[in-house]
C-alpha cells in the first residue's frame, strides 16, 4: 500500500512523526509532499530533525500569501504529483490551508482521502481552521477521529460510516518526547527552580486586531512571574506593524522553540497561556495548569476539573495563569499514545 502525508505547517510536522514511523512500521510507502506553508527553518526543518521525520520527498516552496493565493498554489501544484504517484490514500492532518488544498486536489483526481485529527469543531465560523476541517471531513473518505466527542460531531454532520476513533497521534509524541528529555536542562531563560509561565499567541483572531493584540500583551507582562514568550513569525510581524513592544514587564521572549524544548519547558512551567489548540493539549498531557486566550477550544476535554479555562478577553491572566494543579484525575481521553498504530490499521483495513 502506498500512504502520501501532505504537510505544510509546524502543528502537522509533529503529527506526521508518529504516523511515519508507524507507517514504516507497517511495511507501507510513505511518501511525504511538504507544501512549503511554514519555511523558517525553526517552523519547519528542525521539526523534520528533531523528530526523526524522514526528509519531505517533494517540497513545493509554496510559502506565504493570501488564504485564496497560498490555497490556490499549493492545489494547482499538487494536482500533478498525485496524479504522478497515485497513492492508495492521500493522508491530511488537522485544519490548515495545507490540508484543504490536498483535501480539494486529492478528491477532484477521485484518490481515496483520509483525515487525521477529523471532528474537532469550533463552531467558530470566524476562524479560518474551523472552514479547512469542515471541508475537508466532508470530503474525506475516512475520517480519523482522535476522541469520541469529534467522532460525535461527525456523526451529527452525516459522517459516522466513514469515521472511526483512533486516539490522538499527538499523545504519542508528546510523550515519548517528554520521556527523552526528562532530567535535561531547560533552555529557556529562566534560573534554575525560578517558577515561570510559558506563553504563546499566534491565532489570526488574536494577532491581526492591534487594539486586542495590545491587550493580550499586556496582560502577559503582568504575570508575577516571568513569561516565556516563543515569538511565533505572525506574532512578531503583527506587533511589529503596529509599533508594539513583545518586551514588556516580565515577558521574555525567545524565538520559536524546538518541539524537545517545548515539551521540556511546559512539563516544567507553573502555568500555560496561549491560543494554540496544540498547546493546550500537551499542557494537559504534562500535567500544567492552562489559560486559553479564545472564545472557545476544540479540545473540551481539557475543560474538565479546571485544567484549561479558557479567558477570551485576556481580562483574568495576570490572577490565573499560576495557579495550583486541580487535584482530579484527568482520564486518557486522548487515548494511551498508540493512535498512529491505530490510523495505520484503519486505512489498512479500508482499502478498496
Ligand atoms: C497556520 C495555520 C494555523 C496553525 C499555525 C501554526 C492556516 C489557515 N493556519 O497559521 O491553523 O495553528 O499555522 O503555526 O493554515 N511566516 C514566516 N515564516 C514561516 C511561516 C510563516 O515568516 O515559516 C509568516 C508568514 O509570512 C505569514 C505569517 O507568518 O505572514 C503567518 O503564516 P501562515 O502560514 O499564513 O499562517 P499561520 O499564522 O502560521
Amino acid at each position: 500500500m502506498k500512504v502520501l502525508s501532505v504537510v505544510g505547517a509546524r502543528p502537522q510536522f509533529v503529527k506526521l512523526a508518529p504516523m511515519a514511523k508507524a507507517l514504516a512500521a507497517a511495511g507501507v510507502e510513505h511518501v511525504i509532499v511538504h507544501t512549503g506553508q511554514h519555511y523558517d527553518i525553526n517552523m519547519s526543518d528542525a521539526f523534520f530533525t528533531d523528530l526523526g521525520i524522514p526528509d519531505p520527498d517533494i517540497h513545493l516552496g509554496v510559502g506565504s500569501g493570501s488564504h485564496g493565493a497560498q490555497t490556490g498554489a499549493m492545489l494547482a501544484q499538487l494536482d500533478p504529483v498525485f496524479d504522478e504517484i497515485r497513492p492508495d490514500w492521500v493522508l491530511v492532518y488537522g485544519d490548515t490551508n495545507s490540508t484543504v488544498a490536498a483535501a480539494l486536489a486529492a478528491v477532484k483526481l477521485h484518490i481515496p482521502l483520509a483525515h487525521l485529527e477529523a471532528g474537532l469543531r469550533s463552531f467558530n465560523r470566524a476562524m479560518p481552521e474551523e472552514h479547512n476541517r469542515v471541508l475537508t471531513d466532508h470530503a474525506a473518505d475516512l475520517c480519523l477521529a482522535p476522541t469520541e466527542v469529534a467522532l460525535r460531531h461527525l456523526a451529527a454532520e452525516g459522517l459516522a460510516d466513514r469515521s472511526v476513533v483512533v486516539g490522538d497521534v499527538m499523545v504519542d509524541v508528546c510523550l515519548q518526547v517528554r520521556d527523552a528529555v526528562a532530567g535535561r536542562p531547560l533552555e529557556v531563560p529562566v534560573a534554575d527552580g525560578e517558577p515561570f509561565v510559558l506563553a504563546t499567541i499566534h491565532r489570526a483572531e488574536n494577532t491581526d486586531d492591534p487594539a486586542r493584540l495590545r491587550t493580550i500583551v499586556e496582560a502577559l507582562a503582568g504575570v508575577p512571574v516571568p513569561v516565556i514568550l516563543p515569538v511565533h513569525p505572525r506574532l512578531a510581524a503583527k506587533a511589529a506593524a503596529s509599533g508594539l513592544s513583545l518586551e514588556q514587564g516580565n515577558i521574555r521572549t525567545v524565538e520559536p522553540l524546538p518541539y524537545p524544548v517545548l515539551v521540556g519547558a511546559l512539563a516544567a512551567a507553573a502555568g500555560v497561556v496561549t491560543d494554540s489548540g496544540g498547546l493546550q493539549k500537551e499542557a494537559f498531557l504534562l500535567e500544567t495548569p492552562c489559560l486559553t486566550v479564545r472564545t472557545e477550544t476544540e479540545w473540551v476535554e481539557t475543560l474538565e476539573n479546571g485544567w484549561n479555562i479558557l479567558d477570551p478577553e485576556a481580562a483574568r491572566v495576570a490572577e490565573l495563569a499560576v495557579r495550583p494543579r486541580p487535584s482530579q484525575d484527568r482520564g486518557t481521553p486522548y487515548g494511551d499514545g498508540h493512535a498512529a498504530s491505530a490510523a495505520t490499521a484503519a486505512l489498512l483495513g479500508r482499502r478498496a
